[in-house]
């Protein structure tokens, strides 16, 4: 959850780690520190504090501004709360070492019991505080290799890590290692970078190398070297960085949030872009491989994902039902872990994550494998955990997404999901392309050729149509101030208007800070309409024109209404609504296509309540972007 930088060059370091730190700032945000080397043997240049990272960058003086190689972080509190003291870097005894750490080392008791019997001082509560004592050590101990030293020190480490360590006998290097967390390494020319995501270096180069599992990386200006744990040498997976570095930056908006809503026609356009012709016919050649498993190996999907990416999830399982006619189901990837799920080759498992490191998903994934399943991923972040452990993966072509809030990944992972509803309809009947035993039929019910080609122009008229919704923000933000002081917000929705309404939910809980929920139509009269008084306001998504559950709806709306609701409701223009005190119109499409309309509004609604209760929109209290603690 933590986000970490390293710098080796010829430039002034303390600037592009600090930097990298801003625009990694939104995977944790209560403390910041730096440890920057300053000419061999001289001591490092240490400073850390608790609070955003503005606190730490006014307490930086001019001694900063001579290193040219060093160490940052931003972090999100596990162990200790965020405190000065509590902040990376963390140092040996002798103060010449300094590491940083991201995920949980879970065996950090018994190591600092020993360290503490050996007469080490602690001056933190954190786990990562042992990692430094142990590699001062190790350090000492092997006549003074910061490389060995790691390597002797990852293995006797239990949990999650990314670290990286300098030192000041060897000013000029960056030792990191990962397991179970994630670092990439930017490759400059005489200067090389290593972060958690290349968000940190972007602007820099588009050079990056993958590192694997207990993997050990030394950083030079000039060098990358890469080793396995008992020093192996390996060859570690480069790659060009694709995205924008504007796209990391806000650009002209307040915030984060309000560009990446904004950005959404382009991120389902790059997502769609040469996977789907007007006659429906889908091209994912990244499926390939298991395209004559899908075709006859598979009779069921069972999508594994956490927050946002779980709607996403839930809203895909319309479509593979309906039109691949596979059974789906979706299920918490943080529940899925610790049950006895009955699996068999014969299940798709399709994990979903923006980040591609959320821990919930990672280890549901490999318990998913463990008994057998074959694997999918549906991922933004190019060359992360996730899909470098899935059997093949489908990248939605989102761009970097820096709002802790979730917004176009979900209309990303939605179409992914669209897409990969149509494929499997195409391999089941042999329409792929693939001329292989996939072409043998099999008797799932899947879409007509003049069904699937309206799907299809559909997806690739939806870019213009979120465009036309994106119009309407100035009324949306203006109608969402008047709730600024209701005290609960309740979303109400059907099929696949019921899981939109859950995102709604769950990005007003994250960003307004209120209570929230999102309920099916159907059962609001089992219980949830208790909730209804006066003034409450409740958010009603319509199904549209032709829904056989349209006039259920209506009535859902009218039962609330009866009982004080303040109600809006978001409705296509073709379809008639009931009187209503607030109505959001979106574009006529598809039903299953319709939340990639109707959630717009909702992400807006939610954005503009955090702004006028006054909350911090792209870092709300408590989160952080990527998740990768369980
Ligand atoms: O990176 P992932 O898609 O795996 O993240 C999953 C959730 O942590 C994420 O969607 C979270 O719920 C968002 N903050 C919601 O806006």
């Amino acid at each position: 959850m933590c986000g970490i930088v390293g710098y080796t060059g010829d430039k002034k370091a303390i600037d592009i780690v600090v930097d990298g730190l801003r625009r990694l700032e939104y995977r944790g945000y209560d403390s910041a520190g730096v440890a920057l080397t300053n000419g061999e043997g001289k001591p490092l240049l240490v400073e850390k504090r608790a609070g955003k990272l503005g606190n730490l960058e006014s307490a930086l003086d001019s001694r900063f501004g001579s290193s040219h190689s060093g160490i940052g972080h931003t972090r999100w509190a596990t162990h200790g709360g965020p405190t000065d003291s509590n902040a990376h870097p963390h140092l040996s005894d002798d103060g010449k070492l300094a590491v940083i750490h991201n995920g949980i080392i879970e065996n950090y008791v018994e190591l600092k019991k020993e360290l503490l019997a050996k007469g080490h001082a602690f001056s933190s509560e954190t786990d990562t505080e042992s990692v430094a004592h142990l590699l001062g050590d190790a350090f000492k101990e092997n006549g003074g290799d910061l490389a060995e030293a790691m390597r002797m020190v990852c293995k006797r480490l239990r949990g999650s890590f990314t670290l990286l360590a300098v030192h000041s006998d060897d000013p000029k290097r960056i030792v990191g290692a990962r397991r179970n967390s994630p670092l990439v390494v930017g490759v400059g020319k005489g200067e090389n970078f290593l972060a958690s995501d290349v968000a940190a270096f972007i602007s820099s180069t588009k050079s990056a190398m993958e590192l694997g599992q207990d993997q050990v990386v030394i950083v030079t200006p000039s060098d990358v070297t890469v080793t396995d744990l008992d020093g192996k040498k390996v060859e570690a997976k480069s790659y060009e960085i694709t995205w924008d570095a504007a796209a990391a930056e806000r650009g002209g908006f307040q915030h984060f949030m309000l560009k990446e809503i904004f950005e959404q026609p382009k991120a389902i356009a790059d997502t769609l872009l040469g996977r789907i012709e007007e006659s429906g016919k889908v091209s994912l050649p990244e499926l390939e491989s298991m395209a004559d498993a899908l075709a006859t190996d598979v009779d069921r999907i069972l999508i594994l994902a956490c927050g946002t990416a779980f709607h996403a999830g839930l809203i895909g399982k319309y479509a593979i039902e309906a039109w691949a006619g596979i059974a789906c189901d979706v299920e918490l990837a943080s529940e899925f872990r610790y049950r006895r799920p009955v699996l068999d080759p014969r299940t798709l498992v399709v994990t979903i994550s923006q980040s591609g490191e959320t821990m919930d998903t990672l280890m549901a994934l490999r318990h998913a494998k463990s008994l057998g399943a074959k694997a999918l991923s549906i991922c933004n972040t190019h060359g992360s955990t996730i899909p470098r452990e899935s059997d093949a993966v489908i990248y939605t072509h989102g761009g970097p997404e820096i709002a802790v809030a979730s917004t176009k990944a979900l209309l990303t992972q939605v179409i992914a999901l669209h897409l990969f509803a149509l494929y499997l309809g195409q391999v089941s009947q042999g329409t792929s392309g693939k001329p292989s035993s996939a072409s043998s039929k099999n008797s799932r019910s899947t879409l007509s050729a003049s069904e699937a080609k309206k799907i299809g122009s559909e997806l690739l008229g939806l870019p213009s149509k979120v465009e036309q919704v994106l119009e309407t923000v100035e009324a949306l933000r203006e109608m969402t101030r008047g709730f600024k002081d209701a005290t609960s917000v309740l979303f109400l929705g059907r099929h696949v208007g019921f899981p939109s309404a859950l995102e709604g939910a769950l990005k007003l809980k994250e960003l307004a800070y209120m209570h929230a929920e999102g309920f099916a139509g159907g059962e609001l009269k089992h219980g949830p309409i208790a909730l209804i008084e006066n003034g409450t306001p409740v958010i009603a998504i319509m199904p549209p024109l032709g829904s056989e559950i349209r006039e259920k709806m209506a009535s859902n709306i009218q039962e609330v209404k009866a009982r004080g609701a303040h109600v809006i409701v978001i409705a296509d223009t073709a379809t008639d609504i009931p009187a209503t005190d607030f109505a959001i119109r979106v574009p006529a499409t598809d039903e299953l296509l319709q939340p990639i309309l109707s959630i717009v509004p909702l992400q807006v609604f939610a954005y503009e309540m955090a702004l006028v209760r006054g909350n911090d929109v792209d870092q709300p209290r408590n989160l952080a972007k990527s998740v990768t603690v369980e």
